[in-house]
């Protein structure tokens, strides 16, 4: 009997460092201690023996039974570890490996816009900053001494989201870059030099307006900040965004409520052929000025001390100028035609050695 068992297990054993895989050893476990296994069998059989055989052979029995199982458990750990082991080296990438020229992925021309952007104020000595698209209606509006009046906050203008409670003004969805301001003032003191990308919603939908669009927010805070520093900002960039070094740029009074004084500012182009630079017209890009006081105030600087610019342009708009695009809708309807012949090509990312 002994040896019987001794026998058995010693087979066990064998078999179980012999199993290749996860699923032979399960079959030898259940060879083993399934409802038919052979040591199964052997512990049913306890019940026919005499009390005292009884005893000595289930006290082997469970020996033999906890090897066994120990024996299974660290097969089965040895086991899962090479498989995993396999997987791995299966599934390695060489990450040296130079990039495959991809015929299927450009950049949209927004992103591209948003790079040359990035590149050409980061040069200027600007950061980049963020601001969520969810607003709340002070930072969107009051804080940027926008009246309760003002046609921006009406419903049809504006996109409104449910209230957090019924006393509280809804949240918006942001209908400008402008609370991006409000935000890095608020985050940090002066001096101040971003710019602030990113979405930005009215309820608007034709050729030439999308409810979603983005704009470019520029904000400089520092001390004796002045309109020609504005000006000169202004100039720059957009003399190096568009290629054109000697791109007529005008300054327009106008007014925005959070700066004071305000300024449209215009390019130079050719209304009839669209060509830029020359032509005697002017177009309209980008809303300008000098950071009011109260806005200063509300977000907690002192306008004796610090003062600074701020403009904001829609990035849709000084693309489709640079690119030639006349309608704004296919820029958000990912037609594949449509992005491959005006998208670019990841593999040359925008930067001022080659001009932007
Ligand atoms: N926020 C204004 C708009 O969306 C643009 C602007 C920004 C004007 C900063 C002046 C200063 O029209």
């Amino acid at each position: 009997m002994t040896d019987d068992l001794a026998a058995l297990q010693h087979e066990a054993e064998h078999s179980i460092a012999a199993a290749p895989d996860l699923r032979a050893l399960e079959a030898v476990r259940v060879a083993l201690l399934g409802k038919a296994g052979r040591l199964t069998a052997r512990l049913k059989a306890l019940g026919g023996l005499p009390a005292e055989a009884r005893r000595e052979e289930g006290a082997r029995l469970n020996v033999v039974k906890e090897a066994l199982a120990a024996a299974l458990a660290a097969r089965r750990v040895a086991l899962e570890g090479a498989a995993l082991e396999a997987r791995l080296a299966g599934e390695r990438i060489d990450v040296t490996l130079p990039a495959r020229p991809s015929e299927s992925g450009v950049i949209h021309p927004i992103s591209r816009s948003m790079d040359e952007i990035a590149a050409l104020f980061g040069a200027m000595g600007f950061s980049v900053a963020e601001g969520p698209d969810i607003e709340t209606d002070w930072h969107n509006f009051g804080a940027l001494n926008i009246p309760p009046h003002h046609p921006a906050r009406a419903d049809h203008d504006t996109f409104y989201l449910p209230p957090e409670t019924a006393e509280a003004p809804p949240p918006v969805l942001r209908t400008h870059t402008s609370p991006v301001q409000v935000r890095t003032m608020l985050s940090a003191p002066p001096p101040i030099h971003i710019i602030a990308m990113g979405r930005t919603y009215r309820a608007d939908h034709d050729a030439t307006h999308s409810p979603m669009f983005h704009q470019c927010e520029g904000l400089v805070i520092d001390r004796a900040i002045t309109l020609g520093h504005l000006k000169g900002c202004l100039s720059d960039f957009l003399r190096a965004f568009f290629g054109l070094p000697d791109l007529p740029v005008r300054f327009r009074a106008s007014y925005f409520p959070f700066t004071e004084p305000s300024m449209e500012v215009d390019i130079g182009w050719n209304r009839r052929t669209g060509e830029l630079g020359r032509g005697g017209d002017w177009l309209e890009i980008l809303g300008s000025g000098m950071v009011h006081a109260k806005v200063l105030a509300n977000a907690g600087i002192d306008p004796r001390e610090w003062q600074g610019f701020a403009f904001g342009m829609g990035i849709e708009r000084i693309t489709m100028l640079k690119h030639g695009i006349s309608d704004l809708r296919p820029f958000f309807e990912s037609d594949l035609r449509w992005l491959r012949h005006y998208g670019f090509s990841p593999l040359a990312p925008a930067m001022l050695h080659e001009g932007v």
